[in-house]
């Protein structure tokens, strides 16, 4: 595991926004500036966190640790299906194909669980026993897991909209998909999740739930586009604790990037008024947590890139500005 001290010595060497012009149309996302030229889009993984849709503060090492978990997670699914990466030119960035995205999300789950309004457990709660399509048995219990991983689409809605649950049928009457592009879909997303079970099952982790999303490539072809088995994407628990909370109706033992989140709201913030200022242990500390995810899940240590990023990134662009 990662020394404090290199964590404090790169508080104040986080990427916090980028500016290429050169690499092409720029979209920036919430944590990732995406750039788009010639049938490629650059994607680099800021340090930046969010919560409470407003953008927080910048920890140390972020941006790596999510680009390389989804670098680990695209390698070990290419044999399931071909993904959107053509090279890692640096440690905070992929060059993938640039795709058309399929307007749908393909959202896998284990487990019944959640508390949002989009949840699985909020809506069987609430006496739904038909979620996008799946049938559900009465007398689950909270966390419970499933007979078998459900598929439960959702839509991508235009900006300000918000994404819809439906199911299969529903996309295909709407013409999202064809009947064959869900079936496939389908398949693939159950395979993909069953690959994320199997590797972080060896870890003693759960991969609980996780969304995929696909694009069609230039020549036609289906791929895995964004990004893959991410605390931002997935949920994970701990095995060895599993059953007995489960038991004791306890709430379990997640891998967690909500550590700041729950600081802010002890600190009086969620949301509103301005963000208050995040003390450098309490920084570090998150990036302790972003670190360890990443070796958990992963099983594999993880190798920390301090320095200046941006001199970095703009170093290993070079060819590509
Ligand atoms: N290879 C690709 N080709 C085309 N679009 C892609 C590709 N990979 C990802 N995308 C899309 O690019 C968009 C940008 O993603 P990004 O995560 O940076 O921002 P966002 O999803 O708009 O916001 P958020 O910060 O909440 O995630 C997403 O809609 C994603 O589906
Ligand atoms: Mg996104």
């Amino acid at each position: 595991m990662i020394n404090h001290d290199i964590i404090k010595s790169q508080l104040s060497h986080t990427l916090q926004s980028t500016d290429f012009p050169g690499l092409g149309k720029e979209y920036k996302g919430k944590v990732r500036d995406n750039y788009s030229k010639d049938g490629r889009r650059i994607i680099i993984v800021t340090d930046k966190l969010s919560a409470f849709d407003k953008n927080i503060t910048t920890i140390p090492f972020k941006g790596q640790v999510l680009n390389q978990l989804a670098k680990f997670w695209f390698e070990n699914t290419s044999d399931i299906i071909g993904n959107h990466v053509i090279e890692y030119p640096d440690p905070n960035v992929v060059v993938a194909k640039e795709c058309t995205p399929l307007p749908v999300e393909m959202i896998v789950r284990g487990y019944i669980t959640g508390v949002t309004s989009t949840s699985a457990w909020t809506h069987y709660q609430k006496g739904v026993r038909n979620f996008c399509g799946n049938i559900l048995p009465e007398g689950l219990k909270r966390d419970q897991k499933f007979e078998k991983p459900i598929v439960t689409p959702s839509t991508k809605a235009a900006h300000g909209d918000h994404d819809e649950s439906v199911s299969g049928q529903e996309l295909i009457e709407r013409q999202l998909l064809t009947a064959d592009e869900f079936n496939h879909l389908s398949n693939i997303s159950l395979a993909l999740y069953q690959r994320g079970v199997e590797i972080t099952a060896k870890q003693g982790i759960i991969l609980v739930d996780t969304k995929y999303e696909f694009g069609k490539t230039s020549s036609g072809e289906i791929v895995l586009i964004d990004e893959i088995h991410t605390p931002d994407s997935s949920r994970f628990w701990f095995a060895d604790e599993y059953a007995e909370r489960f038991h004791k109706e306890e709430p379990q033992k997640k891998i967690d990037k909500e550590y700041l989140r729950e600081w802010l709201a002890q600190n009086n913030f969620t949301g509103e008024g301005e963000v208050p200022e995040i003390p450098d242990d309490i920084k570090i500390e998150t990036a302790r947590r972003y670190i360890e995810a990443y070796e958990l899940i992963t099983g594999q240590n993880f190798n920390a890139e301090s320095g200046n990023i941006l001199e970095r990134i703009t170093k290993n662009l070079n060819k590509y500005l």
